[in-house]
């Protein structure tokens, strides 16, 4: 779509950002259902500025991704119900001057885990950020039981302290038997996709093991346990399904199954350095 001077600008924020297909899937997205607008990356690290600059230029709506989405809510006009009982925002719509929070992670990661039964299930999750607090939200709302494995004791606790659950040392967790694992760390990540937050560890068929990292959709986690013949889920589930929800918010447009299907064709399976 070629931009016109009535063409709406969006924007995802976080550092860094080379990883990010946010751009590329919310613009398909707007051209498929119509909407005059486009997104684009801006990687930043000065908060109280780019607020400013979403409120000046304006922009309409934003994704947040690592490492900002709960220092954000701070800077925010308010907060919807949900987002603020977990505690991380991912999306900023702004309506009219006023910058209103959401949180649509939780709807992305409860749509990967449609298929999976969480009642009274082990529940392992690694990493203790925004991601992490939409996981465990999710996994208490399920009635599953949480365990946490943090590089930061601090931030697990305050996890703990929210949702519930078990804290666990990595020499714990590689003598533990999870009927489920979710990474939340961006471990794994591109460029880095020789990592993975789970070293030494034995997965076992009757394992399914989720990864928030969407780039590359195969991360070195889920081929680890692929290959142990755990059940594997890409983040890509969870990325697509929270966009869609962002676009919802902010245009009120459903994203028809259809027009899903097409976005998913036009994403890259895997970053080769050429997408950002
Ligand atoms: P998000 O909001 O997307 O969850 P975040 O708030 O920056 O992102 O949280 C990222 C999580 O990944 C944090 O728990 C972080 O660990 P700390 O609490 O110790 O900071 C974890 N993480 C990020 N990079 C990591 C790495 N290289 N090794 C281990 N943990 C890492």
């Amino acid at each position: 779509m070629t931009p016109t001077n009535r063409t709406k600008l969006n924007a995802v924020i976080g550092y860094p950002l080379e990883h990010s297909l946010s751009p590329l899937l919310h613009t398909n997205a707007y051209e498929l259902l119509g909407i005059d607008a486009i997104m684009l990356a801006f990687p930043c690290t000065d908060l109280p500025s780019i607020v400013q600059t979403i409120r000046t230029l304006p922009i309409h709506l934003t994704a947040v991704t690592i490492p900002h989405k709960e220092t954000i809510m701070a800077y925010l006009d308010n907060i919807d119900e949900e987002a603020k009982e977990i505690g991380s925002v991912n999306t900023i719509v702004n309506k009219d001057g006023v910058l209103r929070g959401y949180n649509t992670d939780v709807i992305g990661i409860q749509k990967a885990f449609d298929d999976t039964a969480m009642k009274d299930k082990g529940v392992l999750i690694i990493g203790a950020g925004g991601a992490a607090k939409a996981a465990a939200w999710m996994v208490k709302k399920n009635d599953g039981r949480l365990s946490y494995l943090n590089r930061t004791h601090e931030k697990a606790l305050a996890l703990k302290n929210v949702f519930g659950g078990e804290i666990l040392t990595r020499d714990e967790v590689e003598n533990k038997n999870f009927d489920i694992i979710i990474n939340t760390t961006s471990v794994g990540m591109y460029p880095n996709t020789t990592e993975t937050p789970l070293t030494n560890f034995s997965f076992s068929p009757h394992q399914v093991v989720f990864d928030c990292v969407y780039n590359p959709r195969e991360t070195r986690l889920l081929r680890e346990a692929k290959k142990a013949e755990a059940k594997t889920i890409s983040g890509i589930d969870m990325f697509f399904e929270q966009a869609f929800a962002q676009i919802h918010l902010w245009a009120g447009e459903e994203v028809s199954g259809e027009i899903k299907e097409k976005i998913h064709s036009v994403i890259p399976s895997a970053n080769e350095g050429s997408r950002r």
